[in-house]
């Protein structure tokens, strides 16, 4: 792609960007991902000044995170985390396009049309065209089937994500929020037509524990894909700004949809506290132990976080300088951290 006439903002990246953070090999591929991968799902959109989300993204880039997360959806409205993210690669990043992985996802309602929902060939192929215009690059290098749609044939969803990898528009393909069965069957689909599975994409956290009780985890050791877990700090309740009965201002469960007051309640108080004291106790922070915690597990490739700020990417990506945590510690972990506490299941 040659580098556009816009290319020229003062950005330099970071030289030591690869000294500091850890890559993981994804399932039985060849590709590394950073432990932590940024996600553009909540404060990407208009609502939130661009100077900042921009600050974010470059700084992620510079301590090392290569691996940039979004979908048709994320905004608000729809499309504009993907439209934001198309400014930074085409201003900042354009000569690091290939040091980059960008996913894209496609299959959630993005509106009342039948083209614009679920797993149909028509609508994750123009979903993917969509975003590549949004993005400006020729290819993403992960395209996921955002949820599977039991309306359509597992057969036509696979088959548009083997299209993707087969036209040039996608390097690698991944599934998202699929059952563990499901997600073997288009796993064994994906290895018949050639183009391997390289990722689920699963909540998973220490206040959700589905991965595991689910078989997910086990079965991405069988069928050799990497797990890339999103929401790993439960969007902020296994971080300490909730414990102490206030919302702080600007923190998303005053300002998301997908996160409200209510879900912080006394419950959740008591054993996210819990967590805090076990955290303290090893000299760090909530935030940073529930980081640790997901990615003790083997099969999980990369922490997906979200972030509204710098410094809450700086103190994240510590969590793995901490001593890993011992069959005590995770024993008392299993103890506070309960499915299903403050996330909506
Ligand atoms: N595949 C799917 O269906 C799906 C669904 C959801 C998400 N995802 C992906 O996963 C990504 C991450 O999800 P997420 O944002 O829910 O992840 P998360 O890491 O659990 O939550 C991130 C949020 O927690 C707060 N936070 C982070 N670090 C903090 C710290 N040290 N101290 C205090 N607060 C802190 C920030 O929110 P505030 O500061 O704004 O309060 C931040 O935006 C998304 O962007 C998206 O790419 C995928």
């Amino acid at each position: 792609m040659a580098v556009p006439e816009s290319y020229g903002t003062t950005y330099q990246a970071a030289e030591d960007r690869y000294e500091n953070l850890e890559y993981r090999r994804t399932g039985n591929s060849g590709l590394d991902l950073p432990a932590f991968s940024l996600g553009l799902w909540q404060k990407f959109g208009t609502d939130y000044p661009a100077d900042v989300q921009r600050d974010i993204v470059l700084h992620a880039f510079d301590l090392g995170i290569t691996h940039f997360d979004n979908a048709n959806r994320y905004g608000p409205p729809h499309r504009a985390a993907e439209k934001f993210f198309g400014t930074v690669l085409r201003k900042d990043l354009a000569h690091h396009r290939d040091e980059l992985i960008l996913s894209t996802k496609a299959g959630n309602p993005l509106g009342p049309s039948p083209y614009l929902k679920g797993g149909s060939r028509k609508s994750l192929l123009s979903s993917l065209d969509h975003s590549l215009r949004d993005l400006g690059t020729d290819y993403v290098d992960i395209f996921y089937s955002h949820r599977p749609d039991p309306s359509t044939p597992l057969e036509e969803t696979v088959g548009a994500l083997v299209s993707a990898v087969q036209s040039g528009k996608a390097l690698y393909v991944g599934v998202s929020n699929y059952p563990a069965e499901t997600a073997h069957q288009a796993a064994e689909l994906l290895r018949a037509a050639g183009v391997p599975l390289l990722v689920h994409q699963p909540r998973y956290s220490i206040f959700d524990r589905r991965p595991e009780t689910g078989g997910l985890i086990k079965l991405a050791a069988e069928d050799g894909f990497g797990l890339v877990v999103y929401s790993p700090l439960a969007q902020g309740l296994l971080t300490n700004k909730y414990l102490d009965g206030t919302i702080p201002a600007g923190a998303r469960a005053l300002n998301s949809t997908f996160l409200s007051a209510d879900d912080i309640d006394d419950t959740y108080r008591e054993r996210a506290g819990a967590l805090d004291e076990i955290a303290r106790e090893r000299g760090q922070s909530l935030a940073q132990l529930a980081l640790q915690w997901v990615l003790r597990q083997p099969q999980v490739t990369s922490a997906l976080i979200g972030a509204s700020s710098t410094w809450q990417l700086d103190h994240n990506v510590r969590a793995l300088e901490f001593p890993p945590l011992t069959d005590e510690e995770l024993a008392l972990i299993d103890r506070h951290g309960i499915h299903g506490t403050g996330v909506r299941v």
